[in-house]
C-alpha cells in the first residue's frame, strides 16, 4: 500500500485522497447511462438525451499536433527538456518563490511559447464546434498558449484555469496593477535586459497572469466550476494527465449520471487515483458512464465528430482557418 501511495504521490496525487478514492471506489453503481462505452455510445447518448450541457476540460495534450510539446510525456514533455534553465525540478519553472528570486527561465519559456507562433488544432476546432451547435456550456482549459479562444471560442465560453498571457501584472501589488501585454512581450523577447528595464519602470517583476505553483486560480474559476459540472450533462476531458490540483478535481464533481469522455493517449483520473475518478477501467457492471478513447486528441474528436454526423462542419472550420 505504502509503495503505491508513493508512486501516486509522484503522480501528484495527495495520500489523503488516494486513501479515500480506494474507499469511494465503491461508489454505489448506477443503471447504465450509455448504450455502448465508446465513442458511438457517447454520440447516441448526445443525440438522444439532447445534450445541451457539455463541459469540455482540456490540458497540454490538445497542443501538441501544433507543435507545443506537453509537460509530463517522457522524452518530449516540457518538464524533461529544461536541462538548459539547470533547474533542480522541473517544475520549478512554475514554482512563485523561484520565479521571484530568478525570473530568466520563467521569461525564456514564455518567450517561446507566446501566443501567435502557433496554429489551433483540429481538437480546438471540435470544441469551437461545440459551441457552434449550441451545446457547450463551458470548456475549463489548463493550457496557457490561448489556442481555444485563437480558434474562434467565445471569451465567456472558456475558463483559463491556469491563466494565458493576454494580460500581466505587477507581482504583489494591491490593488493589482496592470501592464500593457504589448509593452511585456516586447520586454521578455528583448531577454534580460528588457525585463529587468521593465522591473525597474514599474517597481516590480511583472508577470504575465499564468498560475503558478503558489498561487491561487482566476475567480472566474471558482465562480463557474461548481454550477458548471453539476448541470453538465457530459463532460469531455481532452489531453490531460489529470494530475493538477484543483483542476483535475472538476471530473470528480460532474452531475453522477452524466457520461464522461477521456481522450488521451494513457489513461488518467481514474477511480483508482482520484475520489470520484473514471470507471472505465472497472469490469462492466461498475462502470455506467465513463468511456476512455485510447489515442490522439484530434483523432478522438475527429471520431466523435463523424459519429455526431459533423464530420463536414468540423472540416469546414478547420479549412476556413487554414485559409485565413
Ligand atoms: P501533461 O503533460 O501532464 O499531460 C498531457 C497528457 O496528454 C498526457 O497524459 C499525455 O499522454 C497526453 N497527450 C499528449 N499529447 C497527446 C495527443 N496528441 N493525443 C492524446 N493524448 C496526448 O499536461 P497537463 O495535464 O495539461 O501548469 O498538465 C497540467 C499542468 O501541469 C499544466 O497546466 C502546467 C503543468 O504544471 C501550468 O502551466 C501552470
Amino acid at each position: 500500500m505504502l509503495l503505491r501511495l508513493r508512486m501516486l504521490a509522484a503522480q501528484g496525487v495527495h495520500p489523503l485522497d488516494a486513501l479515500r478514492a480506494s474507499r469511494l471506489q465503491e461508489e454505489e453503481p448506477r443503471d447504465a447511462v450509455l448504450e455502448s462505452f465508446d465513442i458511438e455510445g457517447v454520440a447516441k447518448y448526445m443525440q438522444a438525451s439532447k445534450c445541451k450541457n457539455v463541459v469540455v476540460m482540456c490540458g497540454a495534450g490538445i497542443s501538441t499536433s501544433a507543435g507545443i510539446p506537453d509537460f509530463r510525456t517522457p522524452g518530449s514533455g516540457l518538464y524533461d527538456n529544461l536541462q538548459r534553465y539547470n533547474l533542480s525540478q522541473p517544475e520549478l519553472i512554475f514554482d512563485l518563490a523561484f520565479f521571484q528570486s530568478q525570473p530568466a527561465p520563467f521569461y525564456e519559456l514564455c518567450k517561446e511559447l507566446w501566443p501567435g507562433t502557433y496554429r489551433p488544432t483540429r481538437a480546438h476546432y471540435f470544441i469551437r464546434l461545440l459551441e457552434e451547435k449550441g451545446v457547450l456550456r463551458r470548456c475549463y482549459t489548463q493550457n496557457i498558449d490561448s489556442l481555444e479562444r485563437q480558434a474562434g471560442l467565445s471569451p465567456e465560453k472558456v475558463v483559463a484555469a491556469h491563466g494565458n498571457m493576454d494580460e500581466a501584472h505587477v507581482l504583489d501589488s494591491v490593488p493589482e496593477r496592470k501592464v500593457d501585454i504589448e509593452d511585456v512581450r516586447r520586454a521578455i523577447f528583448a531577454g534580460e535586459e528588457g525585463w529587468q528595464a521593465l522591473r525597474q519602470a514599474h517597481g516590480g517583476l511583472v508577470k504575465p497572469k499564468i498560475v503558478m505553483f503558489g498561487e491561487d486560480l482566476p475567480d472566474r474559476f471558482w465562480e463557474l466550476q461548481q454550477q458548471d459540472l453539476q448541470e453538465c450533462d457530459l463532460l469531455i476531458v481532452i489531453g490531460t494527465s489529470l494530475v493538477v490540483e484543483p483542476f483535475a478535481g472538476l471530473v470528480g464533481k460532474a452531475a453522477p449520471d452524466a457520461p464522461r469522455l477521456l481522450i488521451n493517449r494513457e489513461p488518467a483520473g481514474t477511480c483508482e487515483q482520484r475520489v470520484f475518478g473514471f470507471r472505465f477501467q472497472l469490469p462492466e457492471g461498475d462502470n455506467w458512464r465513463d468511456v476512455w478513447f485510447e489515442g490522439g486528441c484530434d483523432e478522438g474528436c475527429h471520431a466523435l465528430a463523424a459519429a455526431l454526423g459533423w464530420g463536414e462542419d468540423l472540416q469546414r472550420l478547420e479549412s476556413e482557418a487554414e485559409a485565413e
